[in-house]
Parts: C-alpha cells; structure tokens; sequence
C-alpha cells in the first residue's frame, strides 16, 4: 500500500524501511506523507507494541530530504515543508510506544534529523551522521537545529551544523548520539531484542518515561532559566547572603549557618 516504504509487523513489532535505494532514501514529498501514515499506524494499531525505522539497501539510512524539491520554492513553501517535515517527526518523538532508528549507512541531512526524532538509535559501523545543509545555503528544518544540539550539547552541535562535516560511528557513540554500534546483519536482531524487552513492560509506564523524557527536553532550558531566576532571588531571604556580602565588604572571612 506504500510506494516509497515497506513495513513488515511480525512478533508485535512494527519495521519501516525508507524505500529509494537509488536515491539513498532520499525523502521526497511522498517519502514524508508516507511515514506520516507509517506512524500513524503505530498509534492506532494495538498489534504494534514497538517500532523500528531503517534505510533500504546497504549504503543509506536517509541521505536527507530530497534536494531535487528544494529548487523554486517561496520562501513560504520552504517554511511549509519544514512544518509538515517537523510535525510528523514530532509524532514519532512524542509517540507513547518505543521507535528505534536503526541507522544502517548515511543519516544525513534529513536522515540524521529523522534518527534524532526516534527515541534512541542503533547504527552499523559504516554509518555516518551530519547536517550538511549549509552546504545548500540552508538549514536543517526537520528540527535539527533543536535534537542535534539537546543530544550532542551545544558546542558540538554548532560545529558539525556550521562545517557540514560528518560523524562516523565511533563519534556518534562517543557523544550520545547512537546507543550501540552493531554489525549490519544483527541491526535488525538487536532492535528487535531491545523492543521485546520494553514490550514486556508496562504499556502505560513505558508510555509515561517518553513523555516524561520529552518533557525534560523541552521545558529543560526555558525551565531551568525560571527556576534559576527565582532561586537567585530566595538566596536575598537568607542571613547568609547578608553574611556574606558584609564580610566582603569589611574584608574578613564570612561564617555561614545555612539559614
Ligand atoms: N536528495 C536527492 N538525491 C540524493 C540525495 C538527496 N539528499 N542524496 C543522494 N541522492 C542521489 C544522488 O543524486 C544519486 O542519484 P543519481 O544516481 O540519480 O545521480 C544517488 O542518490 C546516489 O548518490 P551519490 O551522490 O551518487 O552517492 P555517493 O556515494 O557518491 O555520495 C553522499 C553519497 C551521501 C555523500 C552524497 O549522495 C550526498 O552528499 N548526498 C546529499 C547529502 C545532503 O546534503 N543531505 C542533506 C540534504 S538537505
């Protein structure tokens, strides 16, 4: 029922696999609106307890979107694409059942963008990651600006998207970005294997740790800088600020009470 993607459901797992070998998975708007189907299904299939999206053929997970759409686009139409790009990639993220990239070549562009959306990845050694965009003259726009620099911090992140560079394997792993490095013909076995594990726990539970795990991300900064703020201004309540600032002030050492 696709054209750009296979699905397989076997063992109440669910795998996509992108579906353009000869454009190394490049997607293209079919590609999108297809996995926006594909994910839909997770929700709403009771089968489906985990899922696990990988690139067809051996060289690819995605290559990024596809560059071939980019020419000709309003400014307007380059922004639309990016909404839709980036809703649908929310979904998997905000998905209450577990979605694993398993990253069997090139995540670039919006290959890496779309691994990073999936709750944790897998890769071969081969693999390499980067958002090359700026490259183009443009951004990444399926939200890697945001996930690259969550998961690899921010001096990182800032690097590879400013240089285009790529990772390989081992500095993926080095910084968070994948969680295991497996041979290409145990890829699928494994995420397999971490899928049945979670399977056996409690839906709900699994169900609440993503959306817990999402909200630490996503209130982690604007948060942080509010609770920073006010606990700033509890420290003028206390005796030891006071302390502290006067013994300065009169050039001796301060004794603190913790009060
Ligand atoms: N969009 C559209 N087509 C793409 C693509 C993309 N992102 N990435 C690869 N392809 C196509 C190539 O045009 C080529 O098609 P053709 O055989 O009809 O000419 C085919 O996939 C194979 O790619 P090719 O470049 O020949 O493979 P390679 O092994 O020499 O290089 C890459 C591999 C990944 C380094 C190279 O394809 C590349 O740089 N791709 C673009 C990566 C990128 O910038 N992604 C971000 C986009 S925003």
């Amino acid at each position: 029922m696709y054209t750009t993607l296979h699905t397989t459901l076997t063992d109440n797992i669910f795998v996509i696999t992108i579906n353009r070998p000869d454009k190394l998975n490049a997607i293209n708007r079919t590609v999108m609106s297809e996995l926006g189907e594909a994910v839909n299904e997770i929700y709403v299939n009771k089968d489906i307890r985990g899922a696990v999206i990988t690139g067809a053929g051996p060289k690819a997970f995605v290559a990024g979107a596809d560059i071939s759409e980019f020419q000709g686009l309003s400014a307007e139409e380059g922004e639309e694409m990016a909404r839709k790009g980036q809703e649908i990639f929310e979904r998997i993220e905000e998905s209450p059942k577990p979605i694993i990239a398993a990253v069997n070549g090139f995540a670039l562009g919006g290959g890496c963008e779309l691994a990073m959306a999936c709750h944790f990845r897998l890769c071969t050694p081969t693999a390499r990651f980067g958002q090359p965009e700026v490259n183009l003259g443009i951004i990444p726009g399926y939200g890697g600006t945001q996930r690259l620099t969550r998961i690899v911090g921010k001096g990182k992140a800032i690097e590879l998207m400013l240089t285009g560079r790529m990772m390989d394997a081992a500095e993926a792993l080095q910084n968070g970005l994948v969680n295991y490095i497996i041979e290409p013909d145990e890829l699928l076995t494994k995420s397999r294997e971490i899928l049945r594990i979670i399977a056996e726990k409690a839906p709900l539970a699994v169900a609440k740790i993503i959306e817990c795990a999402n909200l630490a991300e996503e209130g982690g900064l604007g948060d942080g800088f509010l609770f920073e703020q006010e606990a700033f201004g509890e420290c003028f309540d206390t005796d030891d600020l006071k302390e502290g600032t006067s013994a300065f002030l009169e050039k001796r050492k301060p004794v603190f009470k913790g009060q």
